[in-house]
């Protein structure tokens, strides 16, 4: 695993907020209804007791790209969670990110659009366009979970900024701060956490930008205040804390490709054709499930198919893995 140690100056300013933003998201929040944030990160919550929670964002439009699948429990959803910010280990995030506050948040818009910018996370969220969206999620590792989202598509996000005609791909970059997230001080990672999207992928009707779930913000464990969802795509190309997103002409590169290249190609499309270099990819592990109730098939595109498919026409998908 190579590493690549980052310097202080890459720290964004954006993550400085001064008084007025900082009352003005707590009034937004107050506007919505939601109050302070539950803490539900961490409790043993069944999907029963999940539901009957105070819900945080109410009258959600339900999605017509939702799965009818059962739902995995939310102390799964909540406990078992890749965040390499906050600890390598599988249980670690639920523990290390309880202090992590993502309260004031923005996010830089750079690169190729007409409307660069910091912008206050409360510029995007409009309570209106939040839906509910349950999504199958494949981690490349071979487990599964279905997930009940909160979120607006990424598209209309990023009509706002009016992308020029040079905008080919999206790239995201998660918060780099040793002191807010204490796994960063381990170089397991080339931090901050970077992924990217082609632009077409960006603006499919699928793509996701989540801040809840359950109905409820999203945990910090699950990448507070404000992550990508790509249903189709393994589990890491779904980053978590964003705040930056920068249009480039030239394909980005992302954290697991740079350090596995072999192993974790830009696209990373589910497909259970294509194998990872050291396991299959042929069948899943649903989390929650005993064990006995043994592995299901792994679907390509994860199920998403229908939707997708069309933006991969012609291209060989073992090369472009
Ligand atoms: N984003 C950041 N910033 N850091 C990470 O370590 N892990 C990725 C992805 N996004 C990761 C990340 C991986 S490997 C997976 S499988 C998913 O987050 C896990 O999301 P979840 O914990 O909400 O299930």
């Amino acid at each position: 695993m190579s590493i690549i140690i980052k310097n202080k100056s890459d720290i964004l300013s954006s993550e400085i907020t001064d008084q007025k933003i900082y009352d003005g998201r707590r009034e937004f929040i107050k506007n919505m209804g939601l109050g302070t944030a539950a803490l539900l990160a961490g409790a043993n919550m069944s999907i029963a007791e999940a539901k009957t929670q105070a819900q945080k964002y109410k009258n959600l439009a339900k999605s017509q790209f939702s799965t009818t699948e059962k739902l995995t429990d939310f102390s799964d959803i909540t406990g078992y969670n890749n965040f390499y910010e906050f600890g390598t280990g599988k249980y670690d995030p639920a523990k290390r990110a309880k202090e992590f506050n993502p309260d004031p948040w923005s996010i830089a818009i750079e690169g190729e659009v007409e409307k660069p910018g910091v912008y206050n996370l409360e510029d995007f969220i409009k309570p209106y366009a939040l839906e509910e969206r349950i999504y199958r999620f494949r981690c490349v590792e071979g487990w599964s979970m279905v997930i009940p989202w909160v979120g607006f598509p990424l598209a209309d996000m990023i009509k706002q900024f009016k992308p020029t005609s040079k905008a080919k791909y999206v790239e995201f970059v998660t918060l780099y701060d040793k002191e807010r997230m204490p796994g960063q001080a381990l170089r397991v990672l080339p931090w901050p956490y970077t992924e990217g999207l082609r632009m077409d992928e960006a603006m499919n009707p699928l793509t996701l930008m989540a801040v809840g779930l359950y109905g409820n913000e999203l945990p910090n464990q699950n990448g507070a205040p404000i992550r990508l969802v790509v249903p189709w795509k393994y589990g890491f190309k779904n980053i978590k804390s964003i705040v930056k997103i920068r249009f480039t002409e030239h394909q980005p590169t992302s954290t697991w490709n740079k350090i596995g290249p072999k192993e974790y190609g830009f696209y990373s499309n589910v497909n259970p054709e294509v194998d990872h270099p050291r396991w299959s990819q042929k069948t899943e592990r649903k989390i929650g499930e005993p064990f006995w109730a043994g592995k299901h098939k792994t679907l390509k595109f994860n199920g998403y198919g229908e939707q997708v498919a069309h933006m991969y026409k012609g291209m060989d998908l073992k090369k472009f893995f």
